[in-house]
């Protein structure tokens, strides 16, 4: 038995509706961000109401009892807008419109509404580095040749070299290759250059550039109109370029990434954006939220981006980044609380998105990053994720979960080079590009794909879904208490009933023995033993949790988490 004395789920728990325009509740405590659970909806792969293989809208909006009752506050949605989809959305064409393939502005505010209803709240992704370069801006500056106001807009520049045949610097793109590509001018000759950080068809802005910052300042109103509670700012970290674009002087510089300030991350700048940004959030009821997507050389930067006046948090990487280990997740949860005290702000705590290696075969492999293409040791994995997430859920602050988590997914290592589709896969020496293997859509039901993601004889999902996911759909799952989904809505539901696990900005740190960690929070104590052995340790408490079914009493079982009432 995975639960002990926990009588779940949160749906029991009376949850406030909420207004519309995302405003508490009479008698609901202000801060709902500062401890919450906000779970990530990759609108691709969660749920295809049409029957496309496409996930949709209205799919998810069919879906929301699930994370009703799987016990979270908040939806985060990666992006619906209007995109040719050369990077999965993340490729803007039109911000204030809905793809058509993931429906239309109607069921993005019937989705709001019905999510509300639920007392769940929606938080929105916003893709300000970059456009596609199908926006109308990009199109029109292109058309319109050099000299035209509208180039202002995104970076062009004239090329090195005596026919202007070299890029204007040696910058690298996320993806791989330059991040410079040429043009043609409106005659067919060679003409300036354009940067992008990411694919090439992601354009980056130029926020020198009037314009662009005042159709953002439009674009967040056009949302919060919309009554959404908040914004994941996509590649906070990157708005700003260093005067002059100066040259790197170096190759591989993605290896840089996260260890030294580059002339096109992190500079200071940034922050005025993100203060202009939250003085807009401010006129609205409710408190509406902004989140960064900030990579940044240490915590204490990614602190700077949620100081009082700017944005309300910021993911945790180096959480993400931490392998299964307790004396480096001790060192990062305490980093962590460390940097962001100072400045109020919650910490962030997440183990899987979008864009990594699903936790649960992160954690079968040996260490090794978080692009990984090996399926590792499933069971291993599958147990160490679990035992991971229970101590996420333990820590003082607002964590982050990514769809599927709650089964228990793993990634899908094998998929054939032939059904990928991150861009980042078919450029050369960019990220190793496997972020397929996460966005696999889920499994909801049924014995065979696409397992209810869709209606059934209308094709294939997007991507193909592995034969041996109908035992973890989520109704097979359903009702069993050793599963990984009953395991999600218990932890969720005592983190409700239990308000100081998410509560503060310190953990007590108990004496353990190598390997394992132990930490108090109020009368509530979390055990994590980390190595593969079990370890003799007395609790002085009851048994509330234990992330497996292999226990006896004074011992924590290998690789487990557990946690106590004391
Ligand atoms: C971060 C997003 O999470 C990722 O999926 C995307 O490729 C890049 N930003 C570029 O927008």
């Amino acid at each position: 038995m995975t639960q002990a004395s926990t009588t779940r789920s949160a749906a029991d728990t009376s949850r406030p509706v909420l207004a519309t325009a995302g405003t508490p509740a009479a008698g609901e405590p202000r801060g709902w961000w500062r401890d919450a659970v906000i779970y990530q909806v990759y609108p691709r792969s969660f749920a295809d109401a049409n029957g496309d293989g496409m996930g949709d809208l209205p799919g998810i909006r069919s879906r929301l009892p699930h994370l009703r009752d799987l016990g979270v506050d908040a939806v985060w949605l990666s992006p619906f807008y209007a995109s040719p989809q050369a990077d999965a959305g993340y490729d803007v064409a039109d911000y204030r419109a809905v793809d058509p393939m993931f429906g239309t502005l109607l069921d993005a505010d019937a989705l709001i509404r019905d999510a509300h209803a639920l007392g769940l709240r929606i938080i929105v992704d916003l893709v300000p580095n970059h456009s596609s370069d199908q926006h109308e801006w990009f199109q029109r500056a292109l058309r319109e040749g050099p000299g035209s106001p509208l180039r202002d807009r995104y970076h062009f520049r004239p090329g090195r070299g005596t026919d202007g045949e070299l890029p204007p610097n040696d910058w690298e793109s996320i993806f791989g290759g330059p991040a410079w590509t040429r043009t043609e001018n409106p005659d067919g000759t060679p003409g300036e250059w354009y940067l992008h950080l990411f694919a090439p068809e992601q354009p980056d802005f130029n926020w020198d550039s009037p314009a662009v910052a005042d159709e953002f300042r439009s674009i967040l109103r056009f949302w919060l109109d919309m009554g959404v509670d908040g914004f994941r700012v996509d590649v906070a970290h990157g708005l700003v370029k260093a005067p002059g674009l100066p040259d790197l002087g170096t190759h591989d510089q993605l290896k840089l990434l996260g260890n030294d300030v580059m002339p096109f991350f992190d500079q200071d700048g940034v922050h005025e954006i993100y203060r202009a940004w939250r003085k807009i959030l401010d006129e609205y009821p409710g408190e509406r939220i902004l989140v960064a997507e900030a990579w940044t050389p240490t915590v204490e930067r990614t602190a700077n981006y949620v100081r009082p006046d700017e944005m309300h948090q910021a993911f945790n990487f180096q959480y993400l980044s931490t392998y299964w280990d307790a004396a480096g997740l001790r060192e990062v949860i305490d980093a962590s609380l460390d940097a962001m005290r100072p400045v109020g702000a919650p910490t962030t705590w997440v183990l899987s998105n979008h864009d990594v290696t699903r936790h649960a075969t992160r954690f079968g492999n040996p260490p090794g990053g978080t692009q990984l293409r090996t399926p590792g040791d499933r069971e291993l994995g599958l147990r160490r994720a679990r035992a991971a997430t229970l101590l996420m859920l333990a820590l003082p602050g607002s964590a982050y979960l990514y769809q599927g988590e709650e089964l228990g997914l793993p990634d899908v290592t094998d998929l054939p080079d032939e059904v990928r589709q991150d861009p980042s896969f078919f450029r050369a020496s960019g990220q190793d590009g496997f972020r397929d293997g996460c966005r696999v859509p889920i499994p909801w039901s049924g014995d065979a794909a696409p397992y209810g993601f869709g209606p059934v004889a209308q094709g294939p999902s997007w991507l193909p879904q592995p034969a041996e996911w109908a035992a973890l759909s989520v109704e097979a799952q359903t009702g069993d208490p050793n599963s990984t989904l009953e395991l999600y809505r218990s932890a969720l539901a005592i983190r409700r009933q239990r308000p100081e696990l998410g509560a503060g900005d310190r953990v007590q740190w108990l004496d353990a023995p190598a390997g394992v960690l132990m930490f108090r929070r109020g009368d509530f104590v979390c055990t994590v033993n980390t190595t593969g052995q079990p370890v003799e340790l007395m609790v002085p408490g009851t048994l509330l949790l234990s992330s497996v079914e292999d226990r006896q009493p004074g011992v924590l079982p290998a690789d487990s988490t557990s946690w106590w009432a004391v």
